[in-house]
């Protein structure tokens, strides 16, 4: 498998005369890979069940004797006009009742059996036309699962949700039980009465609501697997993926990932901010980890400049190639753009292009065909390598995510915050990062740090004492433990199975101002005056530090206070313990130290571990993937690749 390099091509949107140049600039720019197809439902499916296939055989036929490998998609993102005219009970429903119509994309009900039933037909059409083509190389299903609509609440949605309901539950009783309906009289009599969670006069009840995004994220999977089930009859040796979008809260890829041969990911950072890249990393390290270390494909990235911000600013000179590495070097096999040649209508006609408006004469051009080139003399050594360096673990889990975002909770606290934060800390000491689940496999990352893990079982939190126990370093922040899977709260002092683990138990919770507010995705800022952020001493801290977000009256039954709060309301009680258990030692985190205090206390853990500590300037990453050392600027936007390094690494 070479290193693949090309993009989004929509040749449907050009006449057929373009396509001659578009393959052979294709080759000019060493592109070996396009995906074709990804709104071509209704140029392929004019009319419902009538096919045209006459253009996509000829376009196919042309890449491929120009070399080009094809990610053909399967079109169903965008259903034609014809499907909702017929069916307007396959439009998407918002929670206020409004009717989502076409127009733009993505306008269908992932529960609607109607377009389940037109997906089905259009995917079999396709995968039996194709499966032997010479340039199929990847599928390519949908696109972006949820990305404009991930939750539907019509009629057809609240019998799917009734359906995953009484799977899970089997009784009304249990759904009873579980959703706590004994408060403010929300009792059911039978799964009959259950609605998804539509518009409500005040906050909704917090299982219900869990459950909902629960059962989204399935419905969509499940739309998914139907396009799948077709297309592994069909070609059962063609790969499959769908584009992910990195940390995207609706979508719990935990549960994807097992499903796609090959996990690729859509990436857009905002090259006007400086915490861009940082975060770019660590969406990097995610969808590494997703599956287990294996490559993964960098399935959409921007040339220069997207639509769709506020203000879209092009990507420096040099930022697009030094962003790429970035990707590289974090486990990516392939660098691919949205899209080939910018659109000159519709609604994305300000997106950059590897092909810009005023086409070869550009520097977007000359850096793509730049990078090009540099990607297919890497790609025999670096294809199918792994990520290597010294490893440390984040826990991060969706239904977390979810529950402490709901309203009615102690803070507003948007959890990627944290997840953020310990990445950048751990990144920062020179360490690589994976992401795992709470009950997944740990015993090899000689540290683990656990970002309020908000919503956790009695098997997980065991699966976490049991780490610590047979000799790991488990670092455990605030906000973990708190609720059970159905939110129900942990009595007596909160953290259930983790108070022996950690030797604390919690009096009170005592939020702080200052959340620091996660690059694109923030959901809180505002902090009044009077809420003091939160201060901090310990030696293991580096002396006197600040901290936010959190606050709470911690009592040590066997732990150690390592620091202390020091601001009026916390004043003294413990901000940060460590237990020894069994072989290993278990860290508490009540709050969220500055970034020195964080790496203070974290280099002070790994010190104990052997692993080496390299400490990297912000804004520059060193990265060992298979045979190489990549030492990205993403400051300056420069890359050294060092080769061959020493058989240690
Ligand atoms: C992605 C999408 C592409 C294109 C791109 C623009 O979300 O998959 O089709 O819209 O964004 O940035």
């Amino acid at each position: 498998m070479p290193l693949w390099y090309g993009g989004d091509y929509n040749p449907e949107q050009w006449p057929e005369e373009v396509w001659e140049e578009d393959v052979r600039l294709m080759q000019r720019a060493g592109v070996n890979l396009a995906t074709v197809g990804v709104f071509s439902w209704a140029k392929l499916e004019p009319r419902d069940g009538e096919f045209d296939f006459g253009w996509l055989d000829r376009i196919l036929d042309q890449l491929h004797e120009g070399g080009v490998r094809v990610d053909l998609a399967t079109a169903t993102a965008s259903p034609p006009a014809w499907l909702a005219k017929m069916h307007p009970e396959m439009l998407p429903v918002t929670a206020e009742g409004t009717k989502l119509w076409p127009g733009s994309r993505q306008h269908y009900c992932p529960s609607s059996p109607v377009y389940r039933e037109h997906a089905r037909r259009l995917v079999t059409a396709i995968a039996e036309r194709y499966a032997e083509h010479p340039a199929l190389e990847l599928w390519h299903v949908n696109n972006e699962y949820g990305c404009h609509v991930s939750r539907c609440y019509c009629d057809a949605s609240a019998a799917a949700f009734r359906g995953w309901l009484e799977n899970r539950y089997s009784t009304v009783e249990a759904l009873n039980e579980a959703w706590g309906t004994a408060f403010w009289s929300q009792r059911y009599d039978s799964f009959d009465e259950v609605l998804p969670p539509r518009a409500a006069p005040t906050f909704q009840n917090p299982t219900q609501l869990l459950d909902f995004d629960r059962f989204s994220s399935d419905e969509l999977l499940a739309c998914y697997r139907a396009e799948v089930e077709v297309l592994r009859r069909v070609s059962p040796d063609v790969p499959i993926t769908t584009n992910f979008m990195g940390f995207f809260k609706p979508v719990d890829y935990w549960a994807w990932a097992k499903e796609v041969d090959v996990v690729a990911d859509d990436s857009y950072p905002d090259p006007a901010d400086p915490d861009a890249p940082a975060y770019a990393a660590m969406q990097r390290d995610l969808m590494r980890s997703l599956r287990g270390g294996q490559p993964w494909l960098l399935m959409e990235q921007a040339p220069s400049a997207v639509n769709w911000r506020q203000r879209n600013a092009p990507k420096a000179a040099g930022q697009m190639r030094a962003w790429s590495y970035q990707a590289l070097a974090r486990g990516a096999d392939g660098i691919l753009y949205f899209q080939w040649r910018q659109s000159a209508a519709g609604a994305e006609k300000f997106h950059s292009g590897m092909v810009p408006h005023s086409g070869t004469e550009t520097r977007v051009w000359r850096e793509i065909e730049e990078l090009g080139q540099e990607l297919a003399a890497l790609s025999d050594s670096l294809a199918g390598t792994r990520v290597g360096g010294d490893k440390a673990a984040i826990v991060l889990d969706w239904d977390s995510w979810w529950a402490i975002e709901q309203p009615a909770s102690p803070t507003a606290l948007p959890y990627l915050d944290g997840i953020f934060a310990w990445h950048r800390s751990l990144t920062a000491l020179g360490l690589t990062v994976d992401f795992v689940q709470a009950d997944g496999p740990l015993a090899d990352y000689p540290v683990v740090v656990v970002p309020s893990l908000f919503v956790a079982s009695d098997a997980q939190l065991q699966h976490l004492h049991d780490y610590a126990a047979a000799g790991g370093r488990l670092v455990v922040t605030h906000h973990t433990g708190i609720l059970d899977e159905n939110l129900h709260v942990r009595l007596g002092g909160y953290l259930g199975r983790l108070q022996e683990t950690l030797g604390v138990w919690i009096e009170e919770f005592s939020p702080t101002a200052g959340a620091i507010g996660v690059y694109e995705g923030a959901v809180v800022k505002a902090e009044s005056a009077e809420v003091p952020a939160a201060r901090l001493r310990g030696d293991v801290l580096g002396g006197s530090a600040a901290a936010s977000s959190w606050g709470e009256v911690l009592h040590p039954r066997s732990a150690s206070v390592l620091a202390e709060f020091a601001h009026a309301g916390l004043e003294g009680s413990p901000a940060v313990t460590v237990n020894e258990i069994g072989d290993g030692a278990a860290w508490y985190v009540a709050t969220l130290p500055e970034p020195s205090a964080r790496e203070a206390l974290l280099s002070a853990i790994v010190e104990q571990t052997g692993m080496t500590i390299e400490r990297v300037p912000e804004g520059q990453e060193v990265v060992r993937r298979g045979p190489y050392t990549f030492r990205i600027d993403l400051v300056q936007n420069t890359v050294e690749v060092e080769g061959a390094v020493d058989s240690e690494d």
